[in-house]
């Protein structure tokens, strides 16, 4: 069984596999060779492994160039893949790599390289971390977090994810095994999230996932919506798990039945209440506990919206040591694409109905619109100066001459021209004696 930190992966549907998904397992590839000593392409050298997760090994190694230490994670299959679930966790893997790539934020781990073993096997090089997990630091200490702390991590755990959320990546596995407790330059405690794995950036990569709904995470840290479908989730389901991490390093315990096995986690998450908080941390300030309740509600749509919301709310109950964090977080670009507030809402199926509060138009599509709006503008007043002009210079003549415009041809108002200049009040210009009429001046009388 496994514990209620580690990756899991379950789909939607539970029940027997359909029978056109053959079942050609991989367990016959030679599993890769991550000895110490050897050699990963040829810049890196091993000298241990450093642990194990759902997807891979983790590796520490030395860049011979640079004569850096780099944390290496290699992918390797799960016990019983298909070749179809295989090329997904490589597919998975690459998305890990270019997306945390692209994060700046310091509480982010970098990703300096990644590439793919000559077994096949994909790797990812990151910048080497010393410390602990939160994890580790939650349980491996004598004592309770102080409060200040534990407020003073979690921050930093949201200024990561709204880096990522303002680029359109949701975490979707956020637990204390993946927040990594390090050192600063000036020797001040550093927050990293690590693994960005299961993470899905906006594009063609990830058609697959999404049209089978995978569930892809850590049951015990994983937000309801999360569980009932995949595709529903946005950046609040990585609000949920932060809180759950938040939650557990004040009180040394899940909020929900989490060491239970995989289902009874799964209904407990769904059904029970969040245990009262404050019970098992007395000294922990009721509005600090409201802003964790917040941040557990069951409905996506009653927690807040945005990393930089739930930030504030903790805020107050932070140490000094968090106001860079705090200014970065309100620096960063709102939530966009799939980690928005509401995105699952615009690709909802036809007829599925809309979840309440949610925003019906994409961020993207928001920002098109005033430029959609001159263009109606445009195209509207291009319209009505173009039937002004008919009426001045072709329909009013008409009117003034008694001739129905109805039945009136081109041709026709030439003929008419000249008797309508012998009604015409002065303000009318004189059709015979305009260029267009000069046809007809011109006839010999
Ligand atoms: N960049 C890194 N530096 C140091 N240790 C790391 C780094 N990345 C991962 N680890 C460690 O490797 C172990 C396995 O990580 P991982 O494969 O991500 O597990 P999981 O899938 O459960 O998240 C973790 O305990 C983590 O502490
Ligand atoms: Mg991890």
């Amino acid at each position: 069984m496994q514990g209620p930190g580690k990756t899991q992966r379950m789909g939607t549907a539970p029940g027997p596999r359909p029978q056109e998904e053959p079942r050609n397992l991989v367990s016959i590839r030679p599993p890769p060779r991550l000895g110490p000593g050897t050699m990963i392409g040829d810049k890196y050298r091993i000298e241990c492994e450093i642990g194990r997760g759902g997807f891979g090994v983790v590796v520490r190694a030395i860049h011979l160039t640079l004569d850096q230490r780099v944390a290496i994670k290699v992918l390797t299959e799960g016990e019983g893949s298909t070749e179809a679930e295989w090329a997904e966790d490589a597919a998975r893997f690459h998305r890990e790599a270019k997306a945390t790539a692209a994060l700046r934020s310091e509480h982010v781990v970098r990703v300096l390289d990644v590439d793919v073993l000559e077994s096949g096997y994909p790797y990812i090089v990151m910048e080497f971390l010393g410390g602990k997990t939160l994890h580790e630091l939650t349980y491996g200490a004598p004592g309770p977090l102080k409060l200040e702390d534990a407020v003073d991590y979690a921050i930093q755990v949201l200024a990561a994810l709204a880096d990522a959320h303002g680029a359109g990546i949701v975490h979707r596995d956020l637990k204390p095994a993946n927040v990594f407790l390090s050192t600063g330059f000036g020797g001040a405690p550093l927050v990293k999230v690590l693994d960005f794995g299961v993470s899905r950036m906006v594009g063609a990569g990830s058609q697959r996932l999404t049209r089978t709904g995978a569930i892809v995470g850590t049951l015990a840290y994983m937000a309801p919506e999360q569980m009932l479908d995949a595709r529903r989730v946005d950046g609040r389901a990585d609000l949920w798990s932060a809180a759950v991490v938040l939650y557990e390093s004040l009180a040394r315990a899940h909020p929900f039945n989490a060491h239970a096995s995989g289902p009874a986690v799964v209904s407990s998450i769904l059904s029970d209440p969040v245990a009262p908080l404050r019970e098992r941390r007395p000294d922990l300030p009721s509005a600090l506990e409201a802003a964790i309740l917040r941040m557990l509600d069951k409905s996506p749509d009653r927690r807040f919206a945005t990393a930089a919301e739930a930030a504030a709310a903790l805020a107050p109950f932070a140490s000094p040591r968090s106001r860079p964090v705090l200014d970065e977080i309100r620096r960063a670009p709102p939530p966009s694409g799939p980690a928005a507030p509401g995105f699952v809402s615009v690709r909802r199926a036809p007829n599925e109905p809309r979840p309440q509060g949610a925003r019906t138009k994409p961020r993207a599509a928001k920002r098109a619109s005033p430029m959609f709006g001159f263009l109606i503008a445009f195209v509207t007043s291009v319209i009505v100066l173009g039937l002004m002009a008919a009426f001045v210079f072709h329909v009013k003549p008409r009117y003034l001459s008694g001739v129905a415009p109805a039945v009136s041809l081109p041709s026709a108002s030439l003929e008419v021209a000249p008797a309508a200049s012998t009604l015409a009040t002065p303000a009318l210009p004189l059709p015979a004696q305009s260029p267009v009429d000069a046809g007809g001046v011109d006839e010999p009388p």
